[in-house]
């Protein structure tokens, strides 16, 4: 079978993208879904390239038990053209990634993250960077009910 993948994608990869790709991961393996998808993380703008994740978002992840291991890199035209869906944390996002597909023959990947909470509590992930635990806590309810929801229409799409 043919593996799902599957890119995070916010501004500086160092909050939003990492906890997304974390709580992703942590759910799928959860559920012995690991084999069946790849997923990474990426952002628009490259400031924090080679950077772990930011220390206050992997604390608050690590109190839930999800441990934030990527490295920040910037998104590449090529990310288009490997992956299945580029699932973005707002609208911002979505226009600054579109910027790498400038064909645009590829722009029908792009997701916002939030589309897929099924009560539809949320319309993004917002920017917890200059917040407090509470706003890394926000955005980790809101990737691990908009997870859920992402895995529930994979499963209906197949
Ligand atoms: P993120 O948060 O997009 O969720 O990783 C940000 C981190 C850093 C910056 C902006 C947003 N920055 O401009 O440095």
């Amino acid at each position: 079978m043919n593996k799902k993948k599957i890119l995070f994608v916010c501004l500086g990869n160092i909050c939003r993208s990492p906890a997304a790709e974390g709580v992703f991961k942590s759910i799928i393996a959860q559920k012995g879904l690991d084999d069946n998808f790849y997923v990474d993380s990426a952002g628009t703008n490259g400031f924090h390239n080679g950077e772990e994740a930011d220390s206050r978002m992997k604390r608050r992840a690590a109190i839930r038990g999800v441990i934030l291991n990527s490295i920040s890199r910037q998104v590449t035209s090529d990310d288009f053209e490997i992956f299945d869906y580029i699932i973005v944390m707002d609208d911002s996002n979505i226009e600054n990634v579109k910027k790498f597909n400038p064909s645009g023959s590829s722009h029908y990947k792009i997701h916002k993250f939030t589309n897929f909470i099924e009560n539809k509590a949320h319309n993004h992930v917002p920017d917890p960077y200059w917040g407090d635990d509470k706003d890394f806590d926000l955005v980790l309810d809101i990737v691990e009910n908009a997870s859920l929801g992402f895995i529930s229409y994979l499963e209906n799409n197949k």
